[in-house]
């Protein structure tokens, strides 16, 4: 990456760095609701070389969209969205919000180049995000705590990109650790690390991707968060709660009408739940219960949250069908994108066959499949 650098912007990089992306194990479309979620980061992401270049512009370019070539950001001027410069808007809004702070930014010459595939819903954007942060506080000596980090880059998203995230895919790629999950608790940002040594002796973690493009994700994403605000504002007529996670199933037959609004209220308390009993279950080393729970995930996902769609459910049931599979569901927003499985070791060849096979038959996709190890959060290589 070092010559490609120099091809590019004629000097050596000073120091490399990296951020990955994510996959979310169980606890889906609840971190906007207050709920626990169980999200890993994945040894698939993006690095990013950076040389100081002593002027008062940092020029941006991405190994994966050579055809934009380099994108250059006046710091002495407004940084305002630009639709025409695609994937450099990450970083963009990083700078704009990193001088809104009071961070002074200085001229920079920075190459970006991933291997995560894209619009695949494993978190290119957070990576880049909190990548960017990271590695322009951490040349200026400042080393940035992690916590921080995640909600300056959801604020990036949220106020320069325009979609409302939670909090997970940020603070799963700037806290990750190897061989662990993080559960979080999406109210008070409080977070464990979940040991995955016990599943993963005997299993590993397929990443399965559908290849069908995710599609009106963000509409549909903040249609899906609406609805859960009305399901909130129906019970807060007579419950006081904090968030949608923290209802009873029994107040939401109570005072829930609307058969749709019940729907998105029920998934996301019974999804609660599921974290719960995932965690103890990995505790107790109760392999098939938590495989359960991720199909669970998934079916709760499919008719209450609608948010998988035909692939992803024809892959999610191909998988599921594996006597290899201990359980498998869509990660992330849906609407396409990812699903994960969790897979017997010694019968990985034969189950990506199958599922493979099976789900092109249906789709006419040929799907990917990564198997996966779980790794460091964002660091400096
Ligand atoms: C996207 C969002 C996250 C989360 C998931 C669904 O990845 O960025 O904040 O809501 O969808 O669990």
């Amino acid at each position: 990456m070092n010559d490609d650098f120099k091809k590019v912007f004629g000097s050596e990089a000073e120091s490399t760095f990296f951020s990955p992306g994510r996959v979310n194990l169980i606890g889906e479309h609840i971190d906007y609701n207050g709920g626990k979620v169980l999200p890993a980061a994945i040894t698939l992401g993006i690095y990013a070389l950076i040389n100081p270049n002593e002027s008062r512009t940092i020029r941006l370019y991405s190994a994966n969209k050579p055809n934009q070539g380099v994108i250059e950001i006046d710091l002495d001027e407004k940084i305002v969205f630009d639709v025409k410069h695609s994937w450099a808007n990450y970083p963009k809004g990083v700078m704009f919000f990193l001088q809104e702070e009071g961070y002074q930014l200085f001229g920079a010459d920075i190459y970006y180049q991933g291997n995560l595939p894209d619009g695949a819903g494993l978190s290119s954007s957070a990576a880049i995000e909190v990548l960017t942060t990271f590695m322009l506080l951490s040349v200026k000596g400042i080393e940035p705590d992690k916590v921080w980090l995640s909600k300056f880059c959801q604020k990036v998203e949220n106020k320069f990109i325009g979609v409302s995230c939670g909090i997970m895919d940020q603070f799963a790629v700037a806290l990750g650790k190897k061989q662990n999950a993080i559960l979080l608790d999406c109210q008070t940002l409080a977070y464990d690390y979940a040991k995955m040594d016990k599943v993963l002796l005997n299993h590993d973690w397929v990443i399965m991707n559908s290849m069908k493009k995710r599609e009106l994700a963000e509409s549909k994403y903040n249609e899906r968060r609406a609805e859960c605000d009305m399901a909130l504002e129906d019970l807060r007529t007579k419950y006081t709660l904090a968030n949608l996670c923290e209802a009873k199933v029994e107040q939401v037959n109570e005072l829930i009408f609307d058969s749709i609004i019940k729907k998105r209220a029920l998934h996301a308390i019974t999804e609660n739940k599921r974290v719960y009993n995932a965690m103890q279950a990995l505790k107790d080393g109760k392999i098939k219960l938590f495989g359960e729970l991720l199909n669970a995930s998934h079916y709760s996902l499919q008719n209450d949250y609608e948010v998988t769609g035909f692939e992803l459910d024809a892959l999610v049931s191909a998988a599921q069908n594996e006597s290899s599979c201990v359980g498998a569901r869509m990660t992330g927003a849906g609407f396409g994108g990812c699903a994960i499985a969790l897979v017997e070791k010694d019968k990985l060849q034969s189950f990506t066959e199958n599922v493979a096979k099976k789900y092109t038959q249906e789709t006419k996709l040929i799907p990917e499949f990564y198997i996966c190890s779980i790794g460091e959060g964002v660091h400096k290589l």
